[in-house]
């Protein structure tokens, strides 16, 4: 049996239960003794009803650990393995995996919309009742079962903390900038919502050479971390309209290239309204079910020429892009021990979901 957090309704603390049953592994499928899980915005928006989820279900999506035991059929992944967990499983095979487009996997949103793996069922139980696994992971338990091509392998050497980071927030927030909008050098690159993978961006914008990066928050704590990762100005979103403070600092014409990475309506609706004509406006923050991209066809898409464009996991093929990261993180050009504001325990991560509503903290890692 082994700890394992667990949301059993909206707005309730997670439970920590220690009674959890993990099943062995089935074919093409991997036990992972987790390492550790960063604690993300998504895993509040399941937590708090923004985001659709089936209960009693154990949370958590952005994690790394040591492969245990593999099921039938699985290749390359052996125990003793260091791994990333990718929250979308990528097939390889699918009419998405072969024009490159890993990132909306069929099997992956099979497995997301069922709340268990690939199949549809979860390997987890706890008091006679199986427990869903948030995107055929549920990091927040200290051994899970995931899809064999929902893990990565990493070098041993990689602190799992760090790897964990990779796992969502990193190929999230740098594969915006570089897989999704491929941020042209010299461009001018606004950032609204600096938190674990708004920091992100701001890196991988630093990374494709962006000339000018401006951070936009409401957290002073944020704009300083924000600098730290590569903006070159930053604007205080509680004062003043953050977008004709944006239109200032571009003549007039707004951002090449704008990043929404909250999930707010309004935010969403601020960083379309700074995107230059013939720009790209960027949604990467995950909103309410019931927001909406509202823009006036002719003056904001035509004549404006502009790009709306969403953004699913950094638009990452995880096989190819972490290794990449890895090999950013060893040549010193992305940070990500300074992403790592606070670990906990498990058992600390109600707390860590309330630090989350302050702001004030880039990312909390459970550490195992
Ligand atoms: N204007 C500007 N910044 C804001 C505003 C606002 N109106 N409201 C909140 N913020 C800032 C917060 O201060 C915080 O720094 O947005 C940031 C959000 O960061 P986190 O809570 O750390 O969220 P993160 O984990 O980075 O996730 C962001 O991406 O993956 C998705 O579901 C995730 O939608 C979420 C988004
Ligand atoms: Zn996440
Ligand atoms: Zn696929």
């Amino acid at each position: 049996m082994v700890k394992a957090a667990v949301m059993t309704g909206i707005d309730q603390p997670l439970e920590i239960r220690d009674d959890v049953e993990v099943e062995a592994p089935r074919a093409g499928e991997v036990q992972v003794r987790m390492g550790a899980s960063g604690v993300c915005h998504s895993d509040l928006s399941m937590q708090n009803g923004t985001m659709m989820a089936p209960v009693p279900i154990v949370l958590g999506h952005e994690g790394a650990g040591v492969v245990e035991r593999v099921g039938e059929g699985v290749t390359g992944l052996a125990p003793g393995d260091h791994v990333v967990i990718s929250w979308v499983p990528q097939c390889g095979e699918c009419f998405f995996c072969l024009r490159g487009e890993a990132e909306l996997c069929e099997r992956s949103m099979t497995a997301l919309a069922s709340g268990g793996l690939l199949d549809g069922s979860t390997r987890l139980t706890s008091r006679g009742r199986p427990l869903y696994q948030m995107t055929a992971a549920g990091t927040f338990s200290e051994v899970s079962i995931v899809p064999a091509i929902g893990a990565v392998k990493i070098p041993d050497d990689i602190d799992l903390r760090v790897a964990a980071l990779i796992g969502c927030g990193v190929l999230t927030g740098v594969g915006a900038a570089l897989n999704t909008a491929r941020i042209r050098e010299g461009a001018t690159v606004a950032v609204v919502g600096c938190g674990g993978v708004g920091l992100n961006v701001i890196q991988g914008a630093r990374i494709a050479g962006a000339g000018e990066i401006i951070a936009l928050d409401t957290n002073e704590t944020k704009l300083r971390l924000a600098k730290e990762f590569g903006a070159t100005a930053s604007i205080d979103a509680t004062q003043r309209d953050p977008v004709s403070q944006v239109m200032a600092m571009t003549a007039q014409r707004g951002a090449d290239v704008a990043f929404e990475v909250i999930g707010l309506q309004q935010t969403i609706d601020q960083t379309i309204a700074m995107t230059r004509r013939g720009g790209q406006a960027i949604l990467v923050g995950v909103p309410r079910m019931d927001a909406v991209v509202n823009v006036p066809a002719f003056f904001g898409v035509v004549l404006a020429e502009k790009t709306i464009k969403g953004c699913w996991y950094g638009s990452s093929n995880v096989r190819r892009d972490v290794p990449r990261l890895i090999e950013h993180y060893r040549a010193g050009d992305l940070k990500l021990d300074e992403l790592i504001s606070r670990t906990i325990g498990i058992e600390q991560v109600n707390e860590a979901f309330e630090a989350m509503k302050t702001g004030e903290l880039a990312r909390t890692v459970i550490h195992y």
